[in-house]
């Protein structure tokens, strides 16, 4: 067969600049298939606007076979994002590909990945194929999208665990019929940095067009070890890193952005490799990743976590009044964290809360901060001081809410001694219908969830219920997670308030209003990364 010329990766950068590594993110597609997480349209847009600001060079917006609304929103991400490279996933199946090809015909920076496994235990448990009708998929599957579109990239499902001669057949085959970034993954997070990378190298040393295309790394956390894998894979030759703010994704997720960039970015002298990320923004696409999946960033996690930058001990702290450098290895402000220690009270004026926005990375337009800047009041007449934390759940609450099939209208509550059993009257909006009911419960949180159970009737089970403390004090605002698990499905809800009950009734309505998201997707076959 003829040879295809294959354009490199987001436009030929790595081409240019032998150490320049492409960042593809795939908090849209791998991200999404979280367990938990789910996002709508409107959610998804924002993201996409977000990565693209950050620098990102190539963006996964979904999977558009998966479902119609997977479809909308490659196809309307490809409408919006002009400096990053939207790129849809399909599997090696012909209707897969032209349905990508038609979600991305919006854009002109557009790329089709297809993907297919290649491990002797994926092939015949999985595909039930003989290697070879593995290898006429590869060839067909890229042939067919690169008729549709410049930019392909081919994936090895499984990668790490598949036998070296087929692997390199099977990416010498891919880059013949035209793929231009060929990616390894490691789907179930097993190999080791010092394995990965020498899986690299042999690709390198064996492939004999390798030349032709860029190597691309995708690595799961199930060991831990997604980040140190893909910057191994780095040192040994790759030239694109999959990734994902947060590390979101399946199972115990992808090697995480923030980690990637700022290794490659702190350790220049052991890892000498660039990239486009506006480093300043990883803070803010962080926090718009949590308020919308409902995943709670844990606060030791590296780069983006809420103790990422804060000394507690005494050595610590004094070493750092002295001299940063002591304990610090790369600063706040380099990740977009403002440590002004500034709190605001029921005093402060909306000058003083756009900066905080600012600060806290927030940009939002006149109507945002103007809505935003109500709720903050109405918080500080509640609350004598308004921390950090209270002003990014407050504003996180409202990103969370902004398109809602379900909305909380009111809710009133007689407990205590003197009301047994406890009773909740509770006012939904359903589809802007109001709608109000009275329940009870064994406590004061079950009459609400049973009140909304009532009135928007639902199969879901409740597996978690948590209340934690966002600042300190008794009028600390109470933030609630709530879990519920429908027919395999399960979603996050997420909200705060400094009244508990009604943080708990708004997490349980923001958990329904994901289920509803995660209603209209219906799993395709074979798509287990
Ligand atoms: O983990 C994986 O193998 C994947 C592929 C679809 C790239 O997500
Ligand atoms: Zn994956």
């Amino acid at each position: 067969m003829t040879e295809q010329s294959s354009p490199s990766a987001a436009d030929g950068v790595s081409a240019a600049d032998p150490r320049r590594v492409v960042i593809f993110d795939t908090t849209l597609r791998d991200g999404e298939q979280s367990p938990g997480a789910s996002m709508n349209l409107d959610e998804k847009l924002r993201i996409a606007l977000a990565l693209e600001e950050l620098g990102v060079d190539v963006i996964e917006a979904g999977f558009p076979i998966a479902s119609i609304g997977d479809f909308e929103s490659v196809h309307e991400i490809a409408k919006v994002v002009k400096n990053s490279t939207v790129c849809g996933l399909a599997r090696a199946a012909k209707g897969d590909i032209e349905r990508c090809a038609e979600a991305l015909a919006p854009t002109a920076r557009k790329r089709i990945h297809t993907f297919i496994s290649t491990s002797p235990l994926h092939m015949k448990y999985k595909l039930q194929m003989a290697p070879e009708r593995v290898l006429e998929k590869v060839v067909e599957s890229v042939s067919q999208a690169r008729n549709l579109c410049d930019d392909v990239e081919w994936s090895a499902e499984d990668g790490s665990r598949t036998e070296h001669d087929f692997l390199c057949r099977c990416v010498e085959a891919a880059i013949r019929a035209g793929a231009g970034t060929v990616n390894i993954p490691d789907t179930v997070g097993y190999a080791m940095p010092d394995e990965f990378a020498a899986l690299i190298a042999m690709l390198i040393n064996r492939v004999p067009n390798i030349d032709k295309a860029i190597i691309s790394v995708h690595c799961h956390n199930d060991l831990g070890v997604a980040v140190a894998n893909s910057l191994a894979a780095v040192n040994a030759g790759a030239r694109q890193v999959e990734c994902t703010i947060n590390g979101l994704g399946e199972r115990a997720g992808n090697a995480a952005l923030e980690e990637t960039v700022m290794a490659l970015k702190t350790r220049h002298d052991r890892l000498p490799f660039t990239t486009e990320i506006k480093t300043e923004q990883i803070t803010k696409v962080s926090r718009l990743v949590s308020a919308v999946t409902g995943f709670v960033v844990q606060p030791n996690k590296a780069i983006v976590g809420a103790n990422a930058f804060a000394h507690e001990s005494g050595i610590h702290q004094d070493g750092m009044l002295k001299h940063a450098g002591t304990y610090e290895i790369m600063s706040p402000e380099s990740v977009g964290l403002n440590q002004s220690k500034l709190v605001l009270g029921k005093h402060s004026g909306r000058h003083a809360f756009k900066e905080k926005l600012k600060d806290l990375g927030y940009e939002f337009g006149d109507n945002a901060v103007e809505d935003a800047f109500r709720r903050f009041k109405d918080l500080a007449d509640k609350k004598k001081d308004v921390f950090d934390d209270d002003i990014v759940a407050l504003v996180d609450d409202e990103v969370m809410r902004a398109n809602d099939y379900l909305k909380l209208v009111s809710l009133e509550i007689l407990c205590g001694t003197k009301h047994n059993p406890p009773e909740a009257t509770l006012e939904l909006s359903i589809d802007e219908v109001k709608k109000s009911h009275t329940a009870t419960g064994d406590g004061p949180v079950d009459a609400a969830f049973n009140a909304v159970k009532a009135l928007f009737p639902h199969r879901a089970r409740l597996q978690l219920y948590q209340v934690h403390a966002v600042t300190q004090g008794t009028d600390a605002q109470a933030e609630v997670t709530v879990r519920l698990e429908e027919d395999g499905r399960t979603v996050i809800g997420q909200a705060a308030d400094t009244d508990t009950m009604v943080s708990s009734v708004k997490a349980y309505i923001n958990a329904l209003n994901k289920l509803l998201v995660k209603r209209e997707k219906t799993a395709p076959s074979a798509l287990s990364a």
